[in-house]
């Protein structure tokens, strides 16, 4: 099943697909062959040396396909799980297209694609992560807001003595609000659109004070906080809920999931999570499980904020070893389906990965985080912009057992929908006043979906 309206590609070059094909990817991959070389020149044994040589060579090929606009061929069988999944996609819509031809979002999944597979195809390199060292060094460089949060909310959330009451629920109901929008606005520090950013410039992404959140509220275009504060308050009287997030970008935003998630368990309007990241480094900042890893035992064991206080060390750490013991529990879980790494639509879910669709369609709200997510839900394509959420993801909502979904996305990218009857004129106006405000960062969407029961 299609939408109506064309999906963007990179030769239309009023979209940012032109310049994202043409000049960002092309950027990305060029960093990444630094990294690797920075690695190579760490080692000593022979046999490591020649084969990560090798991991080289194939990204220096993909470059070369990559600018010459190659066609795009299939994956060669690398062991991963996807493979059959995208040649299957290859062959059936993308046979003869090229990088600029095909539709933006699957030539551009397609590159991290090709990337995984000239580690994948190693011996030694199978694992490495051309990513890492950025991801973990803009965590690093996060230290002011990292500290807000732990020392605000590493004690547990006080309860109210007694049975709940109206204030109780409205105070609840305040922090449900501000830490949604924590969780939000943790995805505007994005990597792949934000290289070489100022430690300053990171800090204004970052606004987690109560005035800074009330302030960009009005940026947020699509606003369904109301409508989400009523299904999870429904969970608390059946004794909390199953709520899953589909997670973005490692480091930072994690940590603002976490946080949230953190208190959807603690205030007992959900009693298990489940996120669901990456199987291998996508999209330059995507959660892996290695990053998962990472950030915990870097918050209860690393040395990563010299210059940070005792207090918020304590709090930083006291932080990591409850979200540990969750994991312990198994009260969150850590998921990695193949399907979350191919070049398909989330239109194509429950008929691509019937088995996702059906564990997603047991939970009782699927949180979406980010922009490609966001662009995965809604076909990526040139959909209006009061074209109602629901619609504009088609079979995730409309299909036989489609969950309660929510999109958290800042917008980075050209399709934007669920702006209400006036969204056209909305987006008409934001044109010709602020042009670039969809790739700024500076705007997002909160936007919601019933679903369908089963
Ligand atoms: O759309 C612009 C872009 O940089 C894409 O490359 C990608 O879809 C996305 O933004 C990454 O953002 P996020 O991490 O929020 O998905
Ligand atoms: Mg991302």
């Amino acid at each position: 099943q299609n939408p109506p309206w064309p999906a963007f590609r990179g030769y239309h070059e009023y979209s940012f697909a032109h310049a994202t094909m043409g000049h960002r990817l092309p950027t990305i991959l060029g960093k990444a062959v630094d990294d690797v070389i920075r690695t190579l020149n760490e080692q000593s044994s022979e046999e490591e040396v020649t084969d990560l040589v090798q991991c080289i060579e194939r990204m220096e090929d993909l470059m070369t396909n990559l600018s010459g606009n190659a066609k795009l061929r299939y994956i060669v069988d690398d062991g991963e799980a996807d493979v059959a999944l995208w040649n299957k996609e290859i062959a059936k819509y993308f046979q003869g297209k090229t990088f600029m031809n095909a539709p933006w979002l699957v030539a551009e999944a397609y590159k991290y694609r090709r990337l995984r597979e000239c580690f994948a195809v190693s011996k030694y390199w199978k694992e490495y992560d051309v990513f890492f060292r950025q991801k973990c060094d803009t965590f690093s460089r996060s230290q002011d807001a990292v500290f807000e949060l732990s020392t605000r909310f590493a004690e547990p959330f006080e309860k109210s003595p007694g049975a709940p009451n109206e204030n109780a629920l409205e105070r609840e109901r305040l922090m449900f609000t501000e830490l949604t929008q924590v969780c939000l606005w943790g995805n505007s520090t994005d990597l792949s659109l934000l290289i070489d950013m100022t430690e300053e410039q990171i800090k204004r992404l970052q606004a987690t004070s109560v005035e800074q959140l009330a302030r960009t509220e009005k940026n947020i275009l699509d606003n369904s906080l109301p409508l989400l504060w009523d299904t999870v308050k429904s969970l608390k009287d059946q004794g909390g809920g199953r709520i899953d997030f589909v997670l973005d970008n490692a480091g930072f935003e994690l940590y603002c999931d976490f946080v949230y998630a953190d208190f959807l368990i603690q205030s007992g309007l959900a009693r298990e999570i489940r996120f669901h990241g990456k199987k291998y480094p996508w999209f330059v900042s995507d959660v892996t499980r290695k990053d998962w890893n990472w950030l915990l035992n870097t918050m209860v064991y690393g040395h990563l904020f010299p210059t940070a206080s005792e207090v918020e060390l304590r709090s930083l750490k006291k932080l990591g070893l409850r979200w540990k013991e969750y994991e312990k529990q198994g009260i969150w879980v850590y998921e990695q389906h193949p399907f979350w790494c191919t070049g398909f639509t989330y239109w194509d879910l429950h008929s691509e990965a019937p088995d996702l669709f059906l564990h997603l369609s047991k939970s009782d709200l699927l949180i979406f985080k980010g922009d490609l997510n966001h662009r995965k839900l809604t076909y990526d394509c040139q959909a209006p912009a009061s074209t109602p959420f629901p619609v504009a993801i088609g079979p995730m909502s409309s299909a036989a057992g489609a969950p309660k979904i929510c999109s958290l996305r800042t917008i980075k990218s050209d399709v934007v929908v669920g702006l209400g009857d006036k969204g056209d004129e909305i987006a008409e106006r934001l044109d010709k006043e602020e042009p670039g405000w969809k790739i700024s960062g500076k705007y997002a969407v909160v936007s919601f979906s019933e679903g369908r029961p089963g």
